[in-house]
């Protein structure tokens, strides 16, 4: 706080305004100060930001920090610094950690440490029920009144309708509680490897059917029209999946959706080379998936675009295809990706690429400082890139984890600075703090 910072004649992309005009935008004591064609610089520290894009902060719905419980894989410093460098300043870390976030006490423990770091806000998911054990409910009220918006059993799915409708019927009491749903019905899913189809069969890997995940959409929708309740469906993969949301939205039911970079930009057949980095869950599905998916990511079907940040150590990943634990990072390469396979080819805008990364997820989890609109008196969430730097995604990583799934990609779109409440935790592309 205290310091000035001018931001001088960048694209400013901000569709919560709908502004997308070259600007200069002023920051001061944590908030915007002044947003127009020139500002003078007066005692601001200036930033020519000639060719550069000004944008909301990134706002990440599907993190997994790890802390507590895996500090080997990520811990929430490492985590929200690798957030940050990927241009975010609120991420939303699940709660499948170790114990797992049932109860205020792991919220306020994981509150503590991100306040402590300042390299991000975070909005922790509530687990949905106790243990992640799908049985009775987690202290839900109670997280609720800590703060808690979004809760979750993600890594798993809640296994029966009962209770699924039980959460959103209780999500239903409070106007702003979403229940985020991992759509898997394991007994299609069980000793999976990858998805069920020639590929799986090909590379004699065990798969699981696209029907794993859409089954489970379908009686969440279901469920969700029965109670009203808001439901938020995690890492769509699935062509029907998009095909369910888009009728039940039209219907009237209160869902959005998520989909990964991963999901959007690679297919099963990327797994020809045994790349364990690739072996996610809900899996890497086909062509004819993966055009569904960013179909639904352009016309809004989709709602926003999440990391699903799964951090694993590199001896986890460093074994037999079958042996590995599922999960890719992201956060430090979501933006580039997305710029560079949806955004340059033109099957999205920047304003809607911006709009799924920042605004979209913002309104989802209630982080009313973040998403933008980028005005006068706002608090200062910006992130400032490069939209044609080239660079070429490999270790190190702000991440204690290197175990990405674009390992090698060459892409072009880089971040230079990350403003958090009106402080730099990005400069030069490098991590301040
Ligand atoms: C996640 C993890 O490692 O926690 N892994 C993954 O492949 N997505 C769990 C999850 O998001 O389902
Ligand atoms: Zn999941």
């Amino acid at each position: 706080m205290g310091s000035e910072l001018l931001f001088r004649g960048a694209r400013i992309v901000d569709p919560a305004s709908e502004r997308d005009a070259i600007g200069d935008v002023r920051v001061r004591d944590g908030a915007i100060a002044e947003v127009d064609d020139r500002l003078d610089a007066g005692p601001a520290e200036v930033f020519d930001c000639d060719g550069l894009v000004v944008a909301p902060g990134l706002v990440d719905l599907h993190t997994h920090l790890r802390e507590p419980g895996a500090e080997h894989k990520e811990t929430i410093e490492t985590g929200t610094r690798a957030a940050a460098v990927g241009g975010y300043t609120a991420v939303a870390p699940m709660a499948n950690t170790e114990p797992v976030a049932d109860d205020a006490s792991v919220i306020a423990e994981v509150v503590a440490a991100a306040g402590k770091a300042r390299l991000a806000d975070v909005f922790p998911a509530g687990a949905v029920t106790k243990g992640l054990e799908g049985e009775s409910l987690a202290e839900i009220g109670e997280m609720v009144d800590a703060g808690v918006r979004i809760f979750s059993d993600d890594g798993r799915c809640v296994p029966t309708a009962r209770t699924i409708r039980n959460a959103l019927t209780y999500a239903r009491a409070f106007d702003d509680v979403t229940i985020a749903e991992h759509c898997e019905d394991v007994s299609l899913s069980i000793g999976h490897q990858m998805h069920e189809g020639l590929t799986s069969a090909s590379l004699g890997l065990a798969g699981q059917p696209g029907a794993a995940e859409h089954a489970i959409v379908y009686r969440d929708l279901e469920i969700a029209r029965l109670t009203g309740g808001r439901l938020h469906l995690c890492h769509l993969s699935s062509a029907r999946s998009v095909e369910l949301v888009r009728q039940a939205r039209s219907d009237g039911v209160r869902v959005t959706a998520e989909v990964t970079p991963h999901h959007l930009i690679l297919t099963d057949e990327d797994l020809a080379g045994y790349d364990t980095n690739r072996k996610v869950n809900p899996p890497l599905r086909s062509a004819e998936d993966r055009a569904a998916l960013r179909v639904g990511l352009a016309d809004g079907t989709i709602d926003a675009i999440a990391t699903d940040h799964a951090p694993h150590a590199v001896e986890e990943k460093d074994a037999e295809f079958d042996r590995a634990p599922f999960g890719t990072i992201g956060l430090e390469t979501a933006l580039a990706v997305v710029l560079t396979e949806l955004v340059e080819p033109g099957m999205i805008t920047l304003p809607r690429a911006i709009e799924a990364m920042s605004t979209t997820p913002a309104r989802i989890l209630g982080a009313r400082a973040h998403g933008g609109p980028i005005e006068p008196g706002r608090p200062a969430n910006l992130v400032v890139f490069d939209p044609a730097e080239r660079w070429t995604v490999e270790a190190p990583f702000a991440s204690r984890s290197r175990n990405s799934a674009f390992l090698g990609r060459e892409v072009r779109g880089r971040v230079r600075y990350t403003v958090l409440h009106g402080e730099l935790t990005v400069a030069e592309g490098k991590a301040t703090r």
